[in-house]
């Protein structure tokens, strides 16, 4: 007798739905029936991957199916907004990766959709579901901190995405350091107001498209907690992500100092290797979260990170954008 219990839909071959495509092939409880893509041969190549799953370059007949019970949304994110919509319109649980929209009218739109066809929605803030980020949650519940008084974070990738990337991502903030948005959320609380600086250090990509590399954040949360957050698009090394929480009972620092729990030690130093980039430091936690967005869906409860989630961290992108172009702090107020 077959596991199956949830029929789902992929939408968008590109990089991040290969890497979900390994969750989606090894979960047991999952029927893969379509992989939707424009390029028809991503798509097909990725179905083969797949068993039983078709190909398709339409998305409408995947969102009108009455053989879909979800969808995961892994296309550009100028187009989430409105496959969040259809599915949601056409009862199917939605999986999206961030962001919703990059413009918070449209956000709260699909969000509103989603609230009011009642669909489960989950959006893929998956370093909440990694095993080091997870734990310090917990602890932080617990009060092992006590009072928190400060935040820092570095996020660093090894180099820059492709113009074409760039030009759609709405920038630094909303497309890099949303991560470390949502972990502060997270981990500490609502944030009140943010001071954000950036500059061009070595990109002429970004450059051309009024875009920085380089950038520092500062938040001041709503609990009084102060947190600073530094991004870059560069790190030579490999994929730089550092997060510490800082109260008056101790700290908790969350960090991968290495792919391979291993260090050679020789003539002139010791080495060790690093995690080059998102896909293998938060392998694991991709997995979990798909994991338990379909656990979620199956025993009717609403996943989590959800829509409030969502639009919590894109609102202090947006604040952050808004203080980097006017030179000012910006009040999470006046982002409406
Ligand atoms: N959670 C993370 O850490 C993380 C990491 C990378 C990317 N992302 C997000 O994932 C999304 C995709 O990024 P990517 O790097 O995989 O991009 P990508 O360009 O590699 O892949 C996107 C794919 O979607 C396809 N596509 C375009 N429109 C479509 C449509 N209407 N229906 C179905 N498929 C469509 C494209 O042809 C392409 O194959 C972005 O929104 C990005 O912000 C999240």
């Amino acid at each position: 007798m077959s596991d199956i219990k949830l029929r789902v839909a992929l939408l968008g071959a590109g990089r991040i739905g290969q890497e979900h495509c390994r969750t989606l092939i090894a979960d047991p409880r999952i029927q893969v029936v379509a992989v939707c893509d424009p390029r028809l041969e991503a798509a097909r190549q990725t179905a083969a991957t797949l068993p039983g799953a078709t190909a398709t370059d339409e998305s409408r007949e995947i969102l009108s199916s009455s053989e879909v019970d979800a969808i995961i949304i892994c296309t550009p994110t100028d187009s989430h907004a409105q496959l969040i919509e259809e599915g949601a319109r056409a009862h199917k649980a939605v999986f999206c990766e961030k962001p919703v929209a990059l413009d918070l009218q449209r956000t709260k739109q699909a969000l509103k959709v989603v609230e009011e066809s009642g669909v489960p929605f989950q959006i893929g803030f998956q370093r909440r579901f990694d095993s080091g980020y997870a734990e310090a949650r917990k602890r932080i519940a617990r009060g092992l901190l006590g009072r928190i008084d400060q935040f820092r974070a570095v996020g660093r990738d090894p180099g820059p995405p492709s113009k074409e990337y760039l030009a759609k991502s709405g920038g630094l903030f909303l497309d890099q350091a949303i991560h470390e948005f949502d972990l502060a959320r997270f981990l500490v609380g609502e944030v009140q107001s943010v001071f954000a600086v950036g500059v061009v250090r070595f990109s002429d990509d970004a450059a051309d498209l009024g875009d920085v590399d380089t950038a520092t954040t500062i938040l001041h949360f709503e609990n009084g907690a102060l947190g600073v957050i530094e991004n870059s698009r560069r790190a030579v090394y490999g994929y730089d992500i550092v997060t510490e929480v800082f109260g008056e009972a101790g700290k908790l620092v969350v960090q991968a100092e290495r792919k391979t729990p291993l260090r050679f030690f020789r003539e002139g130093g010791s080495e060790q290797d690093h995690h080059h980039f998102f896909m293998d430091r938060f392998r694991d936690a991709f997995r979990a979260e798909l994991e338990a967005f379909f656990t979620a869906v199956l025993e009717r409860t609403m996943p989590s990170p959800g829509a409030a989630d969502a639009l919590g961290a894109l609102r202090i992108g947006l604040a952050a954008t808004q203080s980097q172009k006017l030179g000012r702090m910006v009040k999470l107020a006046e982002i409406d």
